[in-house]
């Protein structure tokens, strides 16, 4: 897939099938993780793969009962380790950078799982504490991001965004930006930058 193809089917699944989703698949996910940037290269985050029943029963209770959790065949964690940040950043790194670090990871296997033709949903409303006690982990490590990964058993709706006029500034907030929508044919990037 092209990355624009990507982009565009990156959705939030929240129904998925039985059909399990192999290691090579995860493989592929992690190592698009690992590539993501972080502050001073220090990749201060954990992922904790999750595909045993019971761990991911605990995760979906944790998440306020969002069941599809237990439903997807994987489910990845991303912590925030603020200790691997500390050090070199202070508290910087340990309030900002390790939220960040985990976050780019995250988005990165997101990306990742869309081009496998695979669904994903971010999760972020869950109970911290049910999180780390799910799988195993300890404070000062900071549950970010509960990713569902699985083979779609339901057609995702597009969802509303904003308008960019309206989130884009130039030069100085609320001046506004002439963004123009690029033309449908032009929206490989090769093109663009011709
Ligand atoms: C920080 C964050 C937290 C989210 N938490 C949840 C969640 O707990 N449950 C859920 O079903 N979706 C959650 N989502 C997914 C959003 O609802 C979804 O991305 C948004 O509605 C846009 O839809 P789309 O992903 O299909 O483009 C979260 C997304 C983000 C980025």
């Amino acid at each position: 897939m092209e990355f624009v193809d990507v982009l565009a089917a990156r959705k939030s699944v929240r129904s998925y099938s039985d059909r399990d989703v192999p290691d090579d698949a995860v493989s592929f996910i992690l190592e698009a993780a690992n590539s993501a940037p972080s502050a001073g290269d220090l990749q201060a985050y954990e992922i904790v793969v999750v595909r045993d029943k019971s761990v991911k029963a605990k995760l979906a209770r944790a998440a306020l009962g969002q069941w599809f959790i237990a439903e997807a065949p994987v489910d990845l964690v991303f912590l925030a380790n603020p200790e691997r940040s500390r050090w070199r950043y202070g508290s910087r790194g340990e309030r900002l950078y390790c939220i960040q670090d985990a976050t780019i990871a995250a988005t990165f296997a997101m990306l990742a799982a869309t081009s496998l033709g695979l669904g994903t949903c971010w999760v972020g409303a869950f109970d911290d504490r049910a999180v780390l006690e799910a799988i195993e982990a300890e404070s000062p490590l900071i549950p970010v991001a509960i990713i569902s990964v699985g083979y779609p058993a339901e057609e995702p709706r597009t969802t509303p965004r904003r308008d960019i006029r309206e989130l884009a500034s130039l030069d100085k907030l609320g001046n506004p930006y002439p963004y123009k929508p690029v033309e449908p044919k032009l929206r490989r990037p090769a093109e663009i930058l011709i």
